[in-house]
């Protein structure tokens, strides 16, 4: 392949999808432009077949961040490489990464390479932690490696071959952490009276700088009115809470302590190309 550009696209409201595709983007030694669909949608997302691009979206209950799909609807390849990245947070990726396969596939995208990392969970806090840090060191080397490991496929074949997604072997859970954590769904079902996830503010403690209304993917806090998070907007994704310098957000949801409790085990990184 002959492939004079890398464009990253990535949608990343807390960061950890953008840390692990500017490690593999910064691998394949090309020049690389970062698309981000975080805060709007983007514009000209149409790619050619001698550009590569690298998309890194999160996992939101199992399948590809909904707004990330919906920012990303426009863009267009021409049988135009390109590496796929699902970021979870410790749980399961479950369907992500086969349902950003076929996303990219009816866009005209030959998807080279892909790879599932694991990323601070979004409702981590210091009393739930739930793979506090991740991406970490060894991650970012695994990434690393992946993108230099993508850079000799690229300068080796001839032309762009799909690869098979479903061959990508998951890591698994414990019998007893799903057990467990099914049991929490089912009864999280029964108890209908039990109030959705909600980001709260600390009056006391906020100091109406404003950082969240610019940390929010979708303008779900106003100006000026920092206190108040509008629900029908908020996609609970926590980059107000986990950016808000006085620590006056929180998500009170009760995920948390069984997402902690129950996925404690370090997954690694698991790629194909
Ligand atoms: C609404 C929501 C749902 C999530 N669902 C899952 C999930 O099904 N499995 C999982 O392992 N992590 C899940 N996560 C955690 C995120 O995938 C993880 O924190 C990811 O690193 C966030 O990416 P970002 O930093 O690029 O925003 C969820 C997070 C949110 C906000």
């Amino acid at each position: 392949m002959n492939i004079t550009t890398v464009t990253t696209v990535l949608f990343s409201p807390t960061g950890t999808s953008r840390k692990v595709a500017m490690a593999v983007a910064d691998s394949l030694s090309l020049e690389n432009r970062v698309v981000d669909a975080t805060y709007s949608t983007p514009s000209g997302m149409c790619y050619k077949s001698d550009e590569l691009l690298v998309v890194a979206v999160p996992v939101y209950g199992g399948k590809v961040a909904p707004l990330a799909l919906q920012r990303l609807d426009a863009m267009r390849g021409s049988n135009t490489p390109i590496v796929l990245i699902v970021v979870y947070g410790n749980r399961a990726y479950e369907e992500a990464l086969t349902q950003l396969n076929e996303f990219v596939h009816q866009r005209g995208f030959i998807p080279i390479a892909a790879g599932a990392f694991v990323g601070e969970h979004s409702y981590s806090t210091a009393r739930y932690p739930i793979a506090t840090g991740r991406p970490d060191v060894d991650d970012l080397a695994d990434a690393r490696a992946w993108g230099k490991n993508i850079a000799a496929k690229v300068a080796q074949s001839a032309s762009a071959e799909a690869i098979d997604v479903a061959s990508l072997k998951a890591p698994r859970n414990s019998f007893f952490s799903m057990l467990r954590f099914v049991h929490f769904i089912k009864k999280q079902r029964r108890l209908k009276s039990v109030a959705k996830p909600q980001v709260v503010v600390d009056a006391d403690k906020c100091k109406l700088c404003g950082k969240c209304v610019k940390l929010c993917p979708t303008g779900a806090i106003a100006t000026g009115d920092y206190l108040h998070t509008d629900t029908s907007r908020c996609i609970k994704c926590c980059a107000c809470v986990k950016g808000c310098p006085a620590k006056a957000r929180t998500l009170d949801t009760p995920y948390a302590p069984v997402l902690s409790q129950c996925f404690k085990k370090r997954k690694s990184p698991v790629t194909i190309l």
